[in-house]
């Protein structure tokens, strides 16, 4: 079977999709656990911050597709191929900030590797994409990091 031209891409892709995941159950996961008096407030951040990463998730595997590849998605899988760990519901409000803005920036060099195959591979179309991802996660390093 030859292997299809855009492999080195499509792994850094699939890799993309189960880190998003994980920073999709994460941040659903603080959304609903968060407590203290910034509450109302994170509650929403959160919940603006999964639904955009919601998006990506089928973005990303729909590309994958474009790309001729089936898109393996399981939890072994996505857990396999995932760098961000599962979030902690006990975490205070501020472990919890703190521990998204780790995760997006791990989402960041994640996305960086994934923007570089896309040069190798000259693929305008998901090089503009991740560009519009890694705008949405400097967006959200911010907002974090301005609620610490
Ligand atoms: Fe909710």
């Amino acid at each position: 079977m030859t292997q299809n031209t855009n492999h080195n891409l499509i792994t850094s892709l699939n890799k993309a999709l189960s880190n998003h995941f994980a920073l999709y159950i994460k941040t659903q996961n603080y959304h609903w656990n968060i407590q203290g008096p910034a509450f109302l407030n994170l509650h929403e951040l959160f919940e603006t911050q999964y639904t955009e990463i919601s998006s990506f998730i089928d973005a990303t595997a729909e590309h994958i597709r474009s790309l001729n590849s089936k898109v393996p998605a399981s939890f072994e899988i996505f857990n396999k191929n995932c760098e961000i760990l599962p979030g902690n519901e006990s975490f205070t409000a501020s472990e919890m900030i703190k521990d998204l803005i780790q995760s997006h920036e791990t989402m960041e060099k994640v996305l960086k590797e994934a923007l570089q195959e896309t040069e190798t591979a000259s693929d305008h179309v998901i090089n503009d994409y991740l560009i519009g991802c890694l705008t949405f996660h400097r967006k959200a390093l911010w907002f974090l990091k301005s609620s610490l």
